[in-house]
């Protein structure tokens, strides 16, 4: 923070700088939490130095996730011997998992909010700036407090609502359900309700998230929910992640077909091509189950893209088992992976398991997972040069500002020459895919309506 272009008389009490890590659903709650706060008058800031109150909401899902937590954390404590009256708070997965403990190790923390906490914001912040305490509040409740998600999203052209909180799954290497407590599914009417809200004020695109969303159970199965949204005027594309492979049903694959609004793209965690470690991961499907189900998406919408993540070096896995993988994702030629060196977590099963893969055997197959990806991605793009996708304008490109970016059906980010077409931000428009990169895709807009793809 050293040499920061900001005086004192530019610190605002009001104003809140939050710094998110972790997936869609800590996405989310960065949205509640900044929703939350917008009673008691507070606004976003981007800069830390200005702000009044920090936020760092966590993700401990593996090993490294954690450790970033505490360097962010590491950056604020200048400020705060700068002003005294600054209130650092810590919140997610983390403030979950560690509690008061927190408050122990971070002499200068103030707030330690877990999970299932995000609505008693404005009351902890109270008992910090008034009654000078500093608190650790991580209660778990079985069920949904209807505050919990009364939230009010600000909302963009893309927005998350969740669907459901916790995971009952256990996977014997996964942290989330014990930092994220039993699975509860929200009611139809109050998701359908948050989908209106964000329709209304422009949202175009809705991603309903959950743990597992494929066993969501409120007085709605999970098909019958997404079409209800689908119904939600203004909303013009709906995405759902995370589908647990043991859960998705016919109806749901059937839905691809019926609702155009339903974009073509599935994220379908395999976590090994090998049934020994699958078994070992308490997952509940096997390599040929999986198998079968991507053939009957692929048979059926042969633009469908399939996403998944793969853990390498889970404990026990044997150089025989990873050719497995390596196996299922030359089979599968999925549209992206997201990969990972298994990392041992407290409280989970898999980190007491004996065979724990050395570093470096992790490491190596790691990079043998991504080189592999690597060119399967590039080939795929490459095979999307020349067609006509519809695609969402979310805004500005940051690399390039001439240039608008926005995303496909399939979730490809595109990348097209729009300075000066401001008209076009929330608009499906029709782009001529015309270079692939290994990222992101390059295209002109297509004024006239051209051939549609995913
Ligand atoms: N609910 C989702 C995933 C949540 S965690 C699902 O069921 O798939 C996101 C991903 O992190 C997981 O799919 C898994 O691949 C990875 N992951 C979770 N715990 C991990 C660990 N201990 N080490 C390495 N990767 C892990
Ligand atoms: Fe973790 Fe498994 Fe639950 Fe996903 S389904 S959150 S991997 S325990
Ligand atoms: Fe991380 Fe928590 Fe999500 S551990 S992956 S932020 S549910």
């Amino acid at each position: 923070m050293e040499g920061a272009p900001y005086i004192k008389s530019d610190i605002k009490e009001k104003y809140v700088f939050i710094e998110t890590f972790g997936c869609q659903m800590n996405e989310n709650d960065t949205e509640r939490t900044l929703s939350f706060l917008r009673g008691p008058g507070y606004f976003k800031t981007d800069c830390a130095e200005k702000a009044g109150l920090i936020l760092v909401n966590t993700c401990g899902v593996r090993e490294k996730a954690e450790q970033k937590v505490y360097s962010a954390i590491g950056r604020f404590k200048e400020l705060k011997n700068e002003n005294p009256h600054l209130i650092i708070g810590v919140l997610g997965c983390v403030a979950q998992k560690e509690g008061a403990r927190l408050l122990k190790k971070i002499p200068y923390l103030d707030m330690v909010i877990g999970t299932h906490n995000i609505h008693n914001i404005a009351f902890l912040i109270k008992e910090v700036a008034e009654n000078k305490k500093r608190v650790a509040k991580t209660e778990f409740y079985a069920t949904l407090d209807a505050r919990e998600y009364s939230a009010h999203q600000e909302g963009g052209v893309k927005a998350f609502v969740s669907i459901m909180r916790g995971c009952d799954n256990f996977c014997a290497y996964c942290i989330v359900p014990h930092v994220r407590g039993k699975e509860v599914s929200r009611r139809p009417h109050d998701i359908l309700k948050e989908a209106r809200e964000l329709a209304e004020k422009g949202t175009k695109e809705v991603c309903l998230i959950g743990q597992n969303v494929n066993s969501y159970k409120g007085d709605a199965t999970f098909p019958a929910l997404l079409k209800m949204v689908c119904e939600v005027d203004g909303m013009e594309r709906v995405r759902f992640v995370t589908s647990h492979p043991k859960d998705i049903s016919d109806e749901l694959i059937c839905l691809f077909g019926e609702e155009p609004k339903i974009a073509k793209s599935i994220h379908l965690p395999l976590q090994s091509g090998s049934d020994r470690i699958l078994g070992l991961m308490r997952r509940g499907y096997t390599v040929s189950g999986y198998l079968g189900k991507v053939n009957i998406l692929r048979n059926l919408y042969p633009d469908i893209s399939i996403t998944t993540d793969i853990i390498a070096g889970f404990p026990g896995e044997t150089g025989e088992d990873f050719e497995k993988t390596m196996d299922c994702i030359g089979e599968v030629e999925f549209d992206g992976i997201f990969s990972f060196k298994y990392s041992p977590r407290p409280m989970t099963d898999a980190a007491s398991f004996k065979d724990q893969v050395p570093f470096e055997l992790k490491q190596a197959r790691l990079e043998r997972l991504q080189s592999a990806q690597k060119e399967i991605t590039a080939k795929k793009n490459i095979s999307l040069v020349g067609k006509t996708m519809e695609v969402l304008v979310e805004g500005k490109s940051k690399l390039s500002p001439e240039e608008l970016t926005g995303r496909t059906g399939c979730n490809r980010a595109v990348n097209f020459a729009g300075a000066g077409e401001e008209g076009l931000y929330g608009r499906i428009i029709d782009v001529l895919i015309t270079g692939a990169g290994a990222n992101s895709l390059k295209g002109t807009h297509q004024k006239e309506s051209g051939l549609l793809c995913c």
